[in-house]
């Protein structure tokens, strides 16, 4: 037997008793004729005392960080107690010890607070996942894991597998593509998402479908992003849209319960993605903060209808870039009146970065005493800049911060801009989780280089019934690129949705086309002829000839969500052995260069530029 406990068991409770420990030696503390040793297993660190007549063994074989060892011992009171760690009173008088293996220096000090920078951690996982704050994400994982299939399962939904060398099936990002040596010349793709086979699965009657299961995607990677990833991916049949939101809003706060312990009873908020991107400027509002953002063009507020009216003239203001600005947008920061000089320039400076690409940006100080100071002061009288302040929902004390430009990136960059000042003003709080539902998503998104329409979410999902009658009687075609706002399929709404967890978008999934013709429709829409429909989707047109119920679906993030339960909006260190932003396995140094057989065998010959 190499232990009788672990690291982290053993308590006051057992003192007097013989144990066998084993683990990794954490420190070596040499004190004159006595070492302090700390041994660490997954479940903790317990505190090793090797007395005078062992310590001549520790000088002719010195334990070094990161050996694995064997200690037997008597539990004993520890004269200096330690309260911040679990085992902190009590300590090992060992009577023997084994080395079982040795270690060599490792390249980053194996703590909470490890020296080790990203690469060399990612270089060595497996010692990185030794530490403590890796260790507990994938409890984490685990634990949501575990609470949302405890969930599903009680709900009668069945586990399913789905195959991963597979046809592609085109999500909007590139496949990862696997030669078959069987079929030369001929190509698996890995799934993207088990899209169409959940969907194969209403058709086959199994009307609540899930799986815990890994995506590949080949697409750029961002924080929250990996080429491969996890979702919990769901289906079901003879539901409406509310039956999917009651259903996962259920999962979620059942998670939340579970994992961390949160009672979320409150209904979670619904809002359309219309009233999202004019009111948090994105698709994904983070809503544990309001400084909602308030449209100075069109605006509900009378004072807009006046002679004096706060229009394109002003922003003609160098500060904006000059005028005739599409949008308009402010937010009003609170209690931000007294910024200085330096603070309102470092915004400015803020908003003209590349990656927010704004000219610049107009400040109204809302001062205690009910007067305003603006930098447009000069252009307008004190009552105009008024308005703008009361048109921004400011209050004595707020800061309104104004930019103008196009209409999406000035969205996009205000967006940004509340989301910088939450941070700064602390209100994006950690510890707090706030869900919301976005609705009525588009159905189409314009693609500009190819000139066509693209399915916003995916091309199986459904058009609002309201807009099927449009979807049919026009045609794709656009004919003035720079008008495609005009077409009539720009309007269509989706049967889908998104749910959003203190601003990441951590699950979509949308009603489904379950009829045959419709589903055509859409792929011609999307500009697929006949042949192509049937070459890519024959099996899925097939199928909906064979009594397809009416279903629908959503797909979480698993990471994302582990990530944000773990109060972090970074993925990598919640997944077990991640890439690295250029999709690397810095490990395994993958992709690596196969051999001439191994290509000979699938009979590709490379071609390199
Ligand atoms: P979607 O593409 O929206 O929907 O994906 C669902 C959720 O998966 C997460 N996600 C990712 N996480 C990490 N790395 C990535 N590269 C990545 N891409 C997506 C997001 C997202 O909300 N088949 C549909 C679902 C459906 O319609 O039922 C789908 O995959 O959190």
């Amino acid at each position: 037997m190499y232990r009788t406990h672990t690291c982290g068991e053993l308590r006051s409770t057992h003192i007097q008793q013989t144990v066998t420990l084993a683990g990794w030696v954490q420190t070596v503390r040499k004190f004159g004729a006595i070492t302090f040793v700390d041994l660490r297993d997954r479940y903790g660190i317990t505190q090793l005392l090797i007395g005078e007549e062992l310590n001549i063994l520790l000088d002719q074989n010195p334990l070094g960080r990161e050996f694995v060892i064997q200690a037997t011992g008597m539990v004993s009171e520890r004269s200096n107690k330690n309260p911040n760690m679990p085992t902190g009173d009590i300590e090992i008088a060992v009577q023997n010890f084994t080395i079982l293996n040795k270690s060599a220096v490792p390249p980053f000090t194996i703590q909470d607070d490890t020296d080790g920078g990203d690469d060399l951690r990612m270089k060595y996982r497996y010692l990185d996942l030794r530490r403590n704050t890796l260790k507990k994400n994938m409890e984490l994982r685990y634990a949501v894991n575990r609470a949302a299939r405890n969930y599903l399962h009680q709900k009668q939904f069945i586990d399913i597998e789905t195959p991963f060398l597979i046809k592609s099936t085109p999500e909007g990002a590139r496949d990862f593509v696997v030669p078959s040596r069987m079929n030369p010349g001929e190509f698996y793709a890995l799934p993207q998402s088990p899209q169409t086979f959940k969907q194969l699965l209403m058709v086959s009657g199994y009307d609540r479908y899930y799986q815990v299961v890994k995506c590949f995607r080949d697409e750029d990677l961002r924080a929250d992003r990996q080429p491969e990833f996890t979702q919990i991916d769901c289906e079901m049949a003879f539901i409406q849209q509310d039956d999917i939101l009651e259903m996962f809003e259920g999962m979620i706060k059942s998670i939340f319960k579970e994992v961390r312990n949160i009672d979320y009873t409150e209904p979670v908020e619904r809002m359309s993605w219309e009233d999202a991107m004019w009111t948090y400027g994105i698709d994904k509002p983070d809503i544990r903060f309001g400084m909602k953002l308030a449209n100075l063009k069109f605006p509900a507020h009378a004072f807009l209808n006046k002679e004096s009216a706060f229009k394109e003239d002003m922003f003609s203001i160098p500060a904006l870039g000059g005028g005739g600005a599409e949008t308009i947008l402010a937010i009003a920061v609170p209690g931000c009146s007294e910024y200085s000089r330096k603070q309102t320039d470092e915004l400015t400076e803020w908003v003209k970065r590349p990656q927010i690409g704004m000219k610049g940006l107009v400040f109204i100080k809302c001062n205690a005493d009910g007067t305003y100071k603006s930098t447009v002061d000069k252009f307008y009288n004190p009552e105009i800049i008024k308005s703008i302040a009361d048109a921004a929902g400011a209050e004595k004390g707020d800061l309104v911060l104004i930019l103008a430009g196009a209409e999406e990136r000035t969205r996009k960059a205000m967006s940004d801009l509340r989301l910088e000042m939450g941070k700064k003003l602390g209100l994006r709080k950690e510890n707090e989780f706030k869900l919301l539902w976005v609705l009525d998503f588009p159905l189409f998104e314009y693609d500009e280089e190819g000139n066509r329409w693209v399915a916003r979410h995916h091309p199986f999902t459904s058009p609002k019934p309201s807009d099927i009658e449009t979807m049919i009687n026009h045609d794709p075609q656009i004919a003035n690129a720079a008008e495609y706002l005009k077409h009539p399929y720009a309007n269509i709404k989706a049967n889908a949705y998104d749910m959003v967890l203190n601003g990441n978008e951590i699950g979509g999934g949308s009603i489904r086309i379950f009829q045959r013709d419709l589903q055509e429709k859409m792929f011609a829409a999307l500009g697929m002829s006949k042949e192509e429909q049937q070459h890519k989707f024959g099996f899925l047109l097939g199928a909906f000839e064979y009594g397809a119920p009416p279903h629908g679906g959503i797909a979480f993030g698993f990471d994302r969500l582990c990530a944000i339960l773990g109060g972090s909006e970074g993925i990598r260190d919640f997944i077990a052995f991640p890439k690295n932003n250029s999709g690397r396995d810095v490990m395994l140094d993958a992709p690596s260069s196969i051999d001439e057989t191994q290509l000979k065998e699938l009979q590709i010959k490379l071609n390199l530029q």
